[in-house]
């Protein structure tokens, strides 16, 4: 297998030609991990997996999430538990209504966030292979988390260095006026603590872990708190650090959620389907808890 690598951003974001997802030897498997690290964002175009292949590679990168927050709200779930529908339509292939719930709660996808930053333990990357993709609209834009942290004044370095943040998935949703949760998916999902800045495991580069998730920084006044955060998405997502990706089917795109951010642009249509699917592979802990081993 010969592998092309073309760089789509000034700072990151590659597109791998020449790689089918089904079938990827130890070699392969190599070079893909390698453009991993330097471009944080890989598109494989022009794949043919069944769910059972997207899977299968999936957990060659790490154990995978088992879908539970979207699945509570009317079948994000597909037929195998690790695959997470994002979808307008319905488990028996409708197009979903424009006032319908999961609609609604989808809309929270179109604020910057990372994945999954609200569970104990967070998301190494997340793999949205699409199936069907409208005509306009509903491209998901990316920013590079690193070069930001980079870009950032020496004196905000030091000011959020070994700063903790609260995240849960019920301040994204709040954002969006979304606040319609059983006390049992409360209590199912509690709030939990990262860090602000990350460390790349593999290249050492620093960068800023951020979210819609994130509430408030830890042990500063809550208002104080919020403005730094949203300081620093503001920063973070300026244009220079953006890349803009438009799908077509087929498209695989596998992200970095420890050093990127992302959101689902608008797509309005009501009569136009759109059908991606998205695995989600586990990282190795907690960011605090893996600060403190580190400090320990
Ligand atoms: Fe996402």
């Amino acid at each position: 297998m010969s592998i092309d690598v073309t760089r789509l951003h000034p700072l990151f974001f590659a597109r791998l030609d020449g790689v089918d997802l089904a079938n990827v030897d130890a070699a392969a498997f190599d070079a893909i991990e390698d453009a991993f690290a330097q471009h944080r964002v890989l598109h494989f175009p022009a794949q043919k997996l069944t769910q059972e292949q997207h899977v299968a590679f999936s957990r060659r990168l790490g154990p995978l999430e088992v879908v539970t927050m979207g699945a509570s709200i009317d079948g994000g779930r597909s037929t195998l538990p690790e695959i997470n529908r994002v979808s307008n339509l319905t488990l028996d292939n409708k197009i979903r209504a424009a006032d319908d719930l999961r609609r609604k709660y989808s809309k929270g996808n179109q604020l910057w966030h990372t994945d999954s930053t609200y569970q104990h333990i967070p998301s190494k990357c997340s793999l949205l292979y699409a199936h069907k993709v409208p005509s306009k609209g509903g491209n998901t834009e990316f920013a590079d988390m690193q070069t930001a942290y980079d870009d950032l004044p020496e004196a905000m370095k030091r000011r959020i260095d070994g700063l903790l943040v609260e995240h849960s998935i019920f301040t994204s949703r709040a954002k969006i006026g979304f606040s319609d949760f059983s006390a049992e998916s409360r209590a199912a999902h509690p709030a939990v603590q990262q860090v602000l800045v990350r460390v790349h495991p593999v290249t050492g580069r620093r960068s800023l872990y951020l979210a819609s998730h994130a509430s408030h920084i830890i042990g500063w006044p809550q208002d104080e708190g919020r403005a730094l955060l949203a300081e620093l998405i503001e920063h973070a997502t300026q244009p220079k650090y953006v890349h803009s990706h438009k799908w077509t089917a087929g498209d695989l795109v596998m992200w970095d959620n420890r050093h990127t951010m992302h959101r689902a642009m608008p797509f309005e249509s009501l009569d136009e389907e759109r059908d991606l699917h998205r695995t989600t592979v586990q990282d190795i802990g907690n960011t605090v808890e893996l600060l403190q081993k580190k400090v320990a």
